[in-house]
């Protein structure tokens, strides 16, 4: 499995690996429980590890981690619930090894604090010492929801990585983390640009928040050519990865194309259809067996769908 990882994708992890010694965070979201996030994110950090790359996987679910089973680790003895608790701990102090040499796991916390509860002070100096890990790739798997947290998480990421199921009720909600993630992107732009007024004047006049992302950029254009365009090319740099989990039929994988013309249209966002993965047996038999799928069935064919979407994202990723 390694070597034909290595051999499909060699070109892109050489260029890639340790860009000017800085660490790529890539954050794995989507409105809905149970879709697969955290097996995305454990397996795309075995994949980019097999390839020679640091890697350390942080379970951001905070109340609800299972990381770690994905990666067949036991409960480790430190989590963030130390972090938020102690505040001498280290982020670097977590670090728990897993079967990969190259693949390190902070743990999420097991108590109820939720990511809903994260300070603004604390999600400010976790971001801060994300950067400074010892890492070439740090994965951050969100967990389900649209808190604030949540949504400022995968805006800060370098790689916003979204999953779903082939059913209306997921695909539902992954348009709604999506509408979510823009408008909190807004409320940042709104410092960043400062296109306050605009953005007030925009959200004042006959829109509302149940406006599209769309309407509310041409509303923008409308009242401030100049400003509404910087926030429309703020926005279009945007692009969220899109996985389809749990396929089964072509209509299934077809179902990510369609979301992408959908997302161009209502959102005026560049949603980037980076692959699927089958429906396999061998999920929920490495789950039970608490082992990594990948390195339990290396002959599975999800083995493949992970080689061509950590392929995809490493190659857009340039
Ligand atoms: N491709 C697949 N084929 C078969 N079963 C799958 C597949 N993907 C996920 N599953 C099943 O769905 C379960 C949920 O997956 P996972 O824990 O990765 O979802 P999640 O989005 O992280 O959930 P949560 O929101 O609770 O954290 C897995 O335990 C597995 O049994
Ligand atoms: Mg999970």
């Amino acid at each position: 499995m390694n070597n034909s990882i290595s051999s499909h994708i060699k070109d892109a992890s050489d260029l890639l690996g340790t860009q000017n010694g800085s660490q790529k965070i890539w954050a794995i979201g989507g409105g809905k429980g149970g879709v697969g996030k955290s097996l995305v994110t454990s397996n795309l950090a075995i994949c980019l590890s097999l390839l020679g790359m640091k890697v350390v996987v942080i379970d951001m679910d905070l109340g609800g981690a299972n990381l770690h089973t994905c990666l067949g680790v036991p409960i480790p003895e430190k989590t963030l619930s130390d972090y938020f608790q102690k505040s001498n701990t280290k982020l670097a102090d977590l670090l728990t090894t897993t079967p990969l040499k190259n693949l390190k796991l902070i743990s999420g916390a097991q108590d109820e604090m939720g990511i809903a509860n994260l300070r603004q002070v604390h999600r400010s100096k976790l971001l801060k010492q994300l950067r400074e890990l010892d890492a070439d790739y740090i994965l951050l798997d969100l967990g389900a929801g649209t808190t604030n947290n949540t949504l400022d998480f995968f805006l800060s990421a370098d790689q916003g990585i979204l999953v779903t199921l082939p059913e209306p009720t997921s695909i539902e909600n992954t348009y709604r983390f999506i509408k979510s993630v823009f408008h909190r992107k807004l409320a940042h732009l709104e410092d960043f640009l400062e296109v306050s007024p605009l953005i007030d004047k925009v959200l004042n006049s006959k829109l509302n928040e149940n406006s599209s992302p769309a309407e509310i950029i041409e509303k923008a254009m409308q009242i401030d050519p100049v400003m509404g365009e910087k926030l429309k090319r703020e926005v279009q740099t945007f692009s969220p990865k899109l996985v389809i989990n749990q396929v089964r039929t072509q209509a299934d994988i077809d179902i990510g194309f369609s979301m992408k013309i959908i997302s161009k249209k209502y959102f005026g966002l560049n949603l980037d259809y980076v692959g699927f993965l089958e429906y396999d047996a061998t999920v929920w038999q490495s789950v039970k067996k608490k082992r990594p799928l990948l390195l339990e069935f290396p002959s599975s064919t999800l083995v493949k769908n992970f080689e061509s979407i950590i392929h995809r994202i490493l190659n857009l990723s340039k």
